[in-house]
């Protein structure tokens, strides 16, 4: 029997390619992307924004129950707009990304986020990005990858995409990655493992455009229900 349309769930650590990479498939299957960690950092933004640290649950748990968040689907990839204001640019900055993993472990951060994520995906030909959609969010997407890649090729991957502005040493980008990834592996609610049934792909060696044929053959045939 055939399939009119999956779900496919890409999950793993910081700087494996995921948002790369699921933006292609999803273009390339006509489907929608949606970065889930874009996501954790907008909530992050807020709550730095409000004065609230990680460790004020109740706080935290205030500010989410008021959250407005909308993901808008572009040709290039999604505008993030929290509360009416596009903050796509701002979620990128270094205090965001250094304080998200902080935040991310939140129980109620996670539940609301999760919530909005299984919504956006309950019409299926989506392809979502993130840290625990195919155990937690989409335990029964039709098509799961975990994609990693050396802590040292992550750290190199980043670094070539910073300019004058934004520079940090390639030594400091690694530690950061380390850390990143130890937070988001050890954290108590849904942290960051592969699902049993996800395919594992490590990229250290892989172009993108091998990745994103890959994944699509696998989500074609998936499709044929091969
Ligand atoms: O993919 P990213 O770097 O934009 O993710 C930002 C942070 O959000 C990352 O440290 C882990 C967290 N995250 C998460 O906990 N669960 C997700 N589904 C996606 C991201």
């Amino acid at each position: 029997t055939t399939i009119d349309r999956i779900n496919i769930a890409i999950d793993g650590p910081a700087g494996a390619g995921k948002s790369t990479v699921a933006r292609k498939v999803a273009a390339e299957l006509s489907y929608v992307y949606v970065d889930t960690g874009a996501m954790y950092r907008a909530v992050t933004l807020l709550a730095q924004r409000n004065g609230i640290g990680p460790e004020q649950a109740a706080d935290l748990h205030k500010l989410i129950e008021g959250l407005d968040l909308k993901l808008q689907p572009t040709s290039t990839g999604q505008k993030i707009m929290l509360h009416n204001e596009d903050v796509t640019e701002l979620i990128r900055s270094r205090e965001v990304t250094t304080q998200v993993s902080h935040y991310a472990a939140n129980e109620y951060v996670r539940q609301k986020l999760g919530d909005m994520q299984r919504e956006l995906a309950s019409h299926k030909g989506i392809v979502m990005d993130g840290r625990d959609i195919g155990t937690h969010v989409l335990p029964d997407a039709e098509l799961k990858i975990f994609l990693t890649a050396s802590v040292k090729e992550r750290a190199r991957r980043r670094h070539q995409e910073l300019n004058d502005s934004n520079y940090v040493p390639l030594e400091q980008l690694e530690a950061e990655i380390a850390a990143r990834d130890k937070l988001d592996e050890t954290r108590e609610i849904a942290p960051l493992i592969q699902a049993e049934d996800a395919v594992f792909l490590d990229t250290s060696h892989m172009t993108i455009e091998e990745v994103v044929s890959y994944i699509v053959k696998l989500g074609q045939s998936k499709l044929m229900g091969v």
